[in-house]
């Protein structure tokens, strides 16, 4: 596939210098007709009988395997969810943190992870890793950690600056159970599990899904609680509601995902070209100097595919005035920053619509 035929599949670049994939990625056209042809198929078959239930069963299968291929995991330690909060939710409510326990974050971490940590129980320590060198990171983080943490909870982007986090070695170097947000990284940069404990996945953003999608990765299910069961992923259930939890990750499974949802999912996943992370960060990269010959650009290069600057006037009307302008970006409340996020499906001509849009 050639980058114009890769472009050719989004209809909402035809319209718009689409740069907003860190919110909700672009939905191709083939995955628009893999969810209208599973509602449709769905409504054939009145979403019931044998046939309906297995495919439906198989569909599943295949998500899975393919979100789990992607991130070098097995489908065995993959649960589907319906977004990174999800993940988030599950892992911190099944630690049963105490008062007393403590985890150690970073102070550019989204609400998905912090709303989930505040409501922990445990006590929250804070590294500060914003507007600092990424090469400090690893030092400033583990300086947090004392006898009583419990969970190192930090995304592997920062949904901020796009700075990547040093999450395997941050592993390697404390032991401690390892969560990783992996909202603003799956799709957008390489990813394999290695040895971290949890990591999220958000279907919706860098992945091209539909929303709300997303995935958890558990490296030893057995070894964390449930806190939220839905009732079809469990091995079998007694009347009086005790149950038997199913032998992987899938135990975990969130409740019902609509099936052309998932579809729909499975079709971006099939889409993404064997040059799609190079591409971004190229891409990434020519963003990030095209805005710094007229703004200060947040953050050092070569890390995730954000670009993240300082626009001349309010962030929040400059995105309204940019997307009336025909290209979609988002401001970072609190910052004073504007965000676009590169794609392997972004070209020079967007940034060039970009950068002359907040000049204008
Ligand atoms: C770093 C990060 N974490 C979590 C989320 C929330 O993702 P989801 O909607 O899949 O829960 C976002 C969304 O922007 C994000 O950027």
């Amino acid at each position: 596939m050639t980058h114009a035929e890769a472009r050719a599949l989004f209809p909402v670049l035809d319209r718009y210098a689409y740069l907003n994939a860190g919110t909700l990625g672009p939905l191709a056209r083939t995955t628009l007709e893999a969810m209208e042809e599973r509602a449709r198929y769905d409504q054939e078959q009145g979403r019931g009988g044998k046939a309906w239930f297995e495919s439906m069963l198989e569909l599943r299968v295949r998500v899975r395997q393919k979100v789990a291929d992607l991130i070098g995991a097995t489908p065995e330690t993959l649960a589907l969810t319906s977004s990174t909060t999800d993940g988030c939710n599950i892992v911190v409510a099944g630690l049963g943190l105490q008062p007393g326990d403590e985890v150690v974050t970073t102070n550019s971490e989204h609400p998905g992870l912090l709303l989930p940590l505040a409501v922990s129980g445990a006590t929250v320590r804070v590294a500060d890793v914003a507007n600092r060198p990424a090469a400090e990171a690893p030092e400033r983080i583990a300086s947090m950690v004392g006898p009583k943490t419990r969970l190192l909870a930090l995304s592997h982007v920062l949904w901020t600056t796009g700075q990547v986090m040093p999450v395997q070695e941050l592993k390697r170097e404390t032991g401690l159970p390892v969560l990783v947000d992996g909202a603003q990284s799956v799709g957008a940069i390489p990813v394999e599990v290695g040895e971290v404990d949890y990591y999220t996945v958000s279907g919706q953003k860098w992945l091209c899904g539909p929303e709300p999608l997303g995935a958890l990765y558990i490296r030893d299910p057995d070894s964390l609680r449930i806190a939220f069961p839905a009732y079809w992923a469990q091995a079998s259930i007694e009347p009086d509601g005790t149950f038997i939890p199913r032998e992987n990750a899938g135990r975990f499974d969130t409740g019902w995902i609509a099936t052309h949802m998932l579809a729909g999912w499975e079709a971006a996943l099939d889409l993404r070209p064997d040059w799609c992370f190079e591409r971004a960060a190229e891409v990434t990269e020519h963003c990030r100097r095209a805005l710094a010959e007229s703004y200060e650009v947040i953050g050092e290069p070569g890390q995730g595919t954000l670009a993240s600057f300082v626009p001349a006037g309010d962030p929040a009307e400059t995105a309204a005035q940019l997307y009336a302008r025909g290209v979609v970006v988002r401001d970072l409340p609190g910052t004073g920053w504007v965000r676009a996020s590169c794609g392997w499906w972004t070209n020079e001509d967007d940034v060039e619509r970009l950068v002359g849009g907040v000049n204008r």
